[in-house]
């Protein structure tokens, strides 16, 4: 990814900002591209993960649909030229103002959340002369095994509908002239490495498909959600993560009926890989058990160490690429923001290269929920993107 004239490059660049390399974007997508088209499953981008325009704009073009969860969402897909109909819409409060947008809008489907949901969506669409194509989003009770603030198929979540809310669900459904069951929606998390909750989730979905075709109700199509997870700590050796494999689980365990289409809602495996924060070195302070390395950029800019306590490779860019001294793994810091909260800390006890003020650092695999969750908290600007093409 970086290289001793792309550094010397960031160097006349005023931190912090975020690269992101659109090689490894393009060949991310060329592989999803490829391995879904194998099985003929469709690819939703989930939008949240990263809203840059150039990357709308490359994702958008190499054909892919858009999962969004907010109206704003909706509009920047359409604004990108993503094509309507291949828009869904999710999240489980989802104000009036929103739906009746994408209701004008005809967006493909609603992924719905809730009994008042349906409801509420069938009076907007009856007052506009509509009929919303939906998907339940169902909670299928399947343990993703990740992180537990981005778990999210769990009986005890917010998220979905619980199986034992169906019939209640279909009654309501059979009374709304303004409403079309089109689909099933299930994401049961994200940053998932082992593929097993994917292979559960298929099993479970085949049950649940067994519920509605005993009923005579036919579902047209099927939304797995998203969730492959990346290699935070091997992001040069695991740049594009394996989607063959990943839509391999489906395409053996899920049960596909003859007329039923296939989705899928990939954010973070698209976009992760490609973005790095950058960042200088404002000072080095000598601390009780380890020295601090205190960066120009902080929580404000990537919220994920603070927030999940999650792991992100930081590499010192100028002794990495400049320094000769041989000694290079000597010494172990805190890498922190400037920000007045001990929680903005990227990292403790690093061992890392003799770091001095001035020197360049790269927080990788930041191109997913990274410059999107930004704040402006303490007046901090917005960290700019540079994209590899145009420096
Ligand atoms: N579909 C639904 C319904 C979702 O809730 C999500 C992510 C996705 C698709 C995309 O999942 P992905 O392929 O990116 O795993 N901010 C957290 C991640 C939150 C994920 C929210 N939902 C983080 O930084 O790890």
């Amino acid at each position: 990814m970086f290289n001793k004239s792309l550094i010397e490059k960031f160097q006349t660049i005023e931190t912090p900002f975020y690269y992101y390399d659109l090689d490894i974007l393009n060949r991310t997508i060329a592989d999803v591209k490829a391995e879904s088209e194998k099985h003929n499953f469709n690819i939703h981008y989930a939008l949240k993960a990263n809203t840059n325009q150039q990357i709308l704009k490359i994702i958008c073009n190499a054909g892919f649909g858009a999962d969004c969860v907010s109206g704003n969402e909706v509009k920047a897909a359409l604004r990108n030229q993503f094509v309507t109909e291949s828009i869904v819409f999710a999240g489980v409060g989802k104000t009036d103002k929103e739906i009746i947008e994408s209701l004008t809008a005809d967006i493909f489907c609603f992924n719905c959340e809730s009994i008042e949901e349906i409801k509420v969506i069938n009076q907007l669409a009856a007052s506009l002369n509509k009929k919303a194509r939906i998907a339940l989003r169902i909670n299928p009770n399947v343990n993703a095994n990740t992180h537990h603030y981005i778990t999210t198929g769990l009986e005890e979540n917010k998220f979905g509908i619980n199986f034992w809310e169906l019939e209640a669900v279909m009654e309501v459904i059979k009374n709304s002239p303004n409403i079309q069951l089109i689909g099933l929606h299930f994401h049961i998390g994200s940053q998932i490495c082992d593929l097993e909750p994917f292979r559960l989730l298929c099993t479970r979905v085949n049950e649940i498909q067994q519920w509605f075709s005993s009923r005579n109700i036919s579902i047209t199509h099927l939304n797995l959600g998203g969730g492959l997870g990346v290699d935070y700590h091997e992001p040069d050796k695991n740049a594009i993560p394996n989607f063959k494999s990943y839509f391999a689980v489906f395409h053996k365990f899920l049960e596909i009926k003859k007329n039923q289409q296939v989705h899928f809602e990939l954010g973070r495996s698209m976009v992760a890989q490609c973005g790095s924060l950058i960042s200088k070195v404002l000072f080095v302070k000598e601390g009780k058990k380890t020295n601090f390395i205190i960066l120009d950029a902080g929580m404000t800019e990537l919220i994920r160490p603070a927030l999940y306590q999650s792991y992100h490779k930081i590499e010192n860019l100028t002794a990495d690429f400049f320094s000769t001294n041989i000694n290079t793994n000597e010494t172990k810091y805190d890498v922190v923001g400037p920000i007045c909260e001990s929680s903005d800390c990227f990292a403790k006890a690093l061992l890392l290269p003799a770091s001095e003020r001035g020197h360049l650092f790269a927080i990788r695999t930041t191109g997913a929920y990274g410059q999107v969750m930004s704040l402006e908290y303490n007046l901090r600007e917005k960290a700019p993107s540079i994209y590899s093409d145009s420096i």
